[in-house]
């Protein structure tokens, strides 16, 4: 993310991974809402469904991905040919059961694919990653190779704590990127803020890890209406509840972002996690 306007672009992208511990909190929705904001927001935008085996956000988003990333990997497409374009823009990356078969690759095809992401990486200027559910090896790999991790709970309390398991695990790592904590599906702000206060005061507490408070994100039923006709909300109803909440989260992003940390390429990170 980055303060700037058009035309004055450099260095790389800043990359931010969304993960939860629990499903079905809204990590899909919130992830394409988002790249849409941010794209909205003069972002160079892509959007990496990184949910193996269970990703659905082409059907969220309404595309026809007929490709994904193992036909990258296999070599049969690029990763432009790949690469669909959502709403406002917004580069959307079907990852299939593509990364699962990472370990599989020649080297040849390995490097390739480091460097078809690192150009990725350099002509945009945020990449979302909508992970999967559970703290399995890749989950966790995605958000330790991530400059930051939004981490999204709600007030039920098995996504509370599976949320604080996310902070745990990161914790353990000695995760350097920040943590953002969003509360989702609030029955009001004032409920929401608790909750949030709540997981980062533990996490302060037993595990000596600042949390940033992204923000709440109320229940809404317009949220779920957009779902059924396979529409992001932000652009089938602009003005409800969720989606003026999120346009504040994002811009409260953009302005709060940290500069990327330094040092090795993400999705090389990535791709050697899988070897
Ligand atoms: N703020 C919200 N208000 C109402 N329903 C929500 C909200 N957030 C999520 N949902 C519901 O939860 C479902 C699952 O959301 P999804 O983004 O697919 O979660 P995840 O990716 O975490 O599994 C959505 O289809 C929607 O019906
Ligand atoms: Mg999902």
């Amino acid at each position: 993310m980055r303060k700037h306007s058009a035309g004055e672009r450099n260095g790389r992208a800043v990359i931010m991974a969304v993960a939860s511990g629990k499903g079905g909190v809204g990590k899909t929705n919130i992830s394409m809402n988002l790249a849409i904001c941010l794209a909205a927001a003069n972002q160079r935008v892509v959007l990496i469904d990184a949910d193996l085996g269970l990703g659905n956000l082409d059907i969220m988003m309404n595309l026809n991905s007929r490709y994904n990333l193992w036909h990258v990997m296999t070599g049969r497409k690029s990763l432009q040919q790949i690469t669909q374009i959502g709403p406002s823009g917004v580069e959307v990356i079907c990852g299939g059961s593509g990364l699962e078969d990472m370990a599989n690759l020649t080297p040849f095809q390995h490097n390739r694919l480091i460097h078809e992401f690192n150009c990725l990486q350099d002509r945009s200027d945020v990449i979302l990653i909508d992970t999967g559910a559970g703290i399995s090896q890749n989950v966790i790999g995605f958000c330790m190779a991530a400059d930051q991790v939004l981490v999204v709970a709600t007030p039920e309390p098995a996504a509370m704590t599976d949320a604080y398991a996310v902070i745990k695990v990161l914790a353990a790592r000695q995760y350097p990127g920040r943590i953002n904590l969003l509360v989702n599906m609030a029955a009001s702000i004032e409920e929401g803020k608790k909750i949030c206060r709540q997981i980062a005061q533990v996490a302060s507490r037993f595990l000596a890890v600042p949390i940033y408070e992204a923000g709440i994100l109320c229940r809404d039923q317009c949220l779920q209406a957009a779902v059924c006709l396979q529409q992001p909300v932000l652009t089938a109803y602009p003005n409800c509840l969720f989606s003026k909440g999120l346009k504040a989260i994002s811009n409260r992003l953009i302005n709060t972002a940290p500069a990327p940390t330094a040092g090795d390429g993400f999705f090389r990170k990535v791709v050697n996690w899988f070897f």
